[in-house]
């Protein structure tokens, strides 16, 4: 069954019907129906998901690239030819309207972490010495700091970063600074912050930063599941983003990397399959994208994020921005009305992504989940793997809010209802 996709109308602004396929949502806590709110923790799974991958193990198991039998044949061309709908999803197989741009290749990595540290450590190690600086920015998730710092410690090099402002917006002015110091050689960033929801201007920054011929990294992974993002107009060098936040199956992520720095990478991880030769003291390399993917790569979880990428690309990539645009902004309105209740992050919902962190004062963020939970509203409490931030916030934790395709505004109504009784109990 295709899933639901109505006319958006002057009552309502939300433009999809989808809470059929995801059974999850069926699911009571203490009589309370699941209200499940943070989706950039992690996504649910339509069942044409799970479906696909039991499918795939009960019918088409076996190991890829190796076998010469038809089984395994089906493997292979069961995740391969989910790398290749995974890549026209965002945009990399598409022919690039500028002559000049490079191809991507994709890569399968575990997630968006490892695709990271990837580029820290095969690009990073090659290129990254004394004297240069890698610049990320004060809103990254730990993902894109701890792989940095490791290297800057490794090879002697300094890392900097950009400031949040005062909107939770960074500055192109200081970008531009940061880069005219002409010592820049990395530039990493993510493109919607998992904690402020801020939407970052990521074509145009790789476009400074390749000017100051850097190399830019861009951490996709609140912005592929929730919007349309095409890798190759942002102009990235290397592009990640993860499988389960967007509808897939933990255990798989991505990396798109432009092919000629790749070529001239050497392999993050060796072993079988990477390798195109072995002899007892020597190894050749493979060629792309399976030098970067060393052993039996995630092939039932390949599968699940090829049928949810198709099943987004049904929904319409902009129809599932706008709903999720729309919760958000129902969420800019209502939270408010929580007494105390402070938000962080652009207050416009055309600048940011389906996620609202907040404090409510007299309450920690960790009481305010729990008390959220025991109503069956799923919310996040924490420093959100971003501890820099929450220093530079002046918090310790927040709790966040985040939606995606399956929430409606009575999720919200549920949240705020859950937050005024909590809050009854700490006052
Ligand atoms: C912006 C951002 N980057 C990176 C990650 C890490 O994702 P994973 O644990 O799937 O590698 C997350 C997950 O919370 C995230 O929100």
């Amino acid at each position: 069954m295709p899933p639901v996709v109505s006319t958006e109308t002057s009552e309502s602004p939300l433009t999809l019907d989808v809470r059929g396929d995801f059974p999850i949502l069926a699911r009571t806590f203490a009589g309370h129906p699941l209200v499940y709110l943070d989706t950039a923790a992690t996504s649910q799974k339509p069942a044409r998901v799970v479906q696909a991958m039991s499918e795939h193990l009960l019918e088409h198991n076996a190991n890829v690239h190796r076998g010469v039998y038809e089984l395994a044949l089906e493997a292979d061309s069961a995740y391969d030819g989910a790398r290749a709908r995974i890549a026209a999803f965002t945009g990399v197989s598409r022919p690039s309207p500028d002559e000049a741009a490079e191809r991507l290749t994709t890569i399968f990595t575990k997630n968006v972490t490892e695709a990271i540290n990837l580029v820290a450590f095969a690009w990073g190690r090659q290129n990254v010495g004394a004297g240069d600086a890698v610049l990320s920015t004060q809103m990254e998730h730990h993902a894109n700091i701890v792989p940095w710092q490791v290297l800057c410690r490794e090879r002697g090099a300094e890392l900097r970063y950009l400031e949040v402002d005062e909107r939770g917006e960074l500055s192109q002015q200081q970008l531009d600074a940061e880069l005219a110091r002409g010592d820049v050689k990395l530039v990493a960033f993510t493109h919607v912050s998992n904690v402020l929801g801020t939407i970052n201007a990521v074509a145009e920054m790789t476009a400074r930063i390749r000017a100051a011929d850097a190399v830019s990294v861009v951490d996709g992974a609140q912005a592929v599941p929730h919007m349309p993002v095409d890798v190759v107009s942002i102009g990235a060098d290397f592009y990640g983003w993860t499988g389960h936040k967007a509808l897939g199956p933990t255990g798989i992520g991505v990396l798109h990397g432009r092919t000629s720095l790749l070529e001239r990478m050497e392999p993050f991880l060796t072993g079988g399959d990477m390798i195109a030769s072995v002899d007892f003291h020597s190894a050749t390399w493979n060629e792309l994208p399976w030098k970067f993917e060393a052993g039996t790569p995630p092939i039932a979880e390949a599968v699940g994020l090829g049928a949810a990428v198709d099943y987004l690309q049904q929904l319409e990539m902009p129809r599932v921005r706008a709903h999720e645009r729309a919760l958000t902004a129902y969420m800019l309105e209502r939270l408010p009305e929580v007494p105390g209740l402070r938000m962080v992050g652009p207050l416009d919902a055309d600048r940011r992504g389906g996620l609202v962190s907040f404090t409510i004062d007299g309450m920690h963020p960790h009481d305010i989940a729990e008390l959220a939970g025991r109503a069956g509203v799923c919310i996040r409490a924490g420093h959100h793997c971003a501890q820099p931030l929450m220093r530079r916030l002046g918090v310790g934790a927040t709790a966040r809010a985040s939606v995606g395709i399956y929430n409606e505004p009575a999720d919200v109504d549920a949240l705020v209802t859950a937050l005024q009784a909590g809050r009854k109990i700490f006052a």
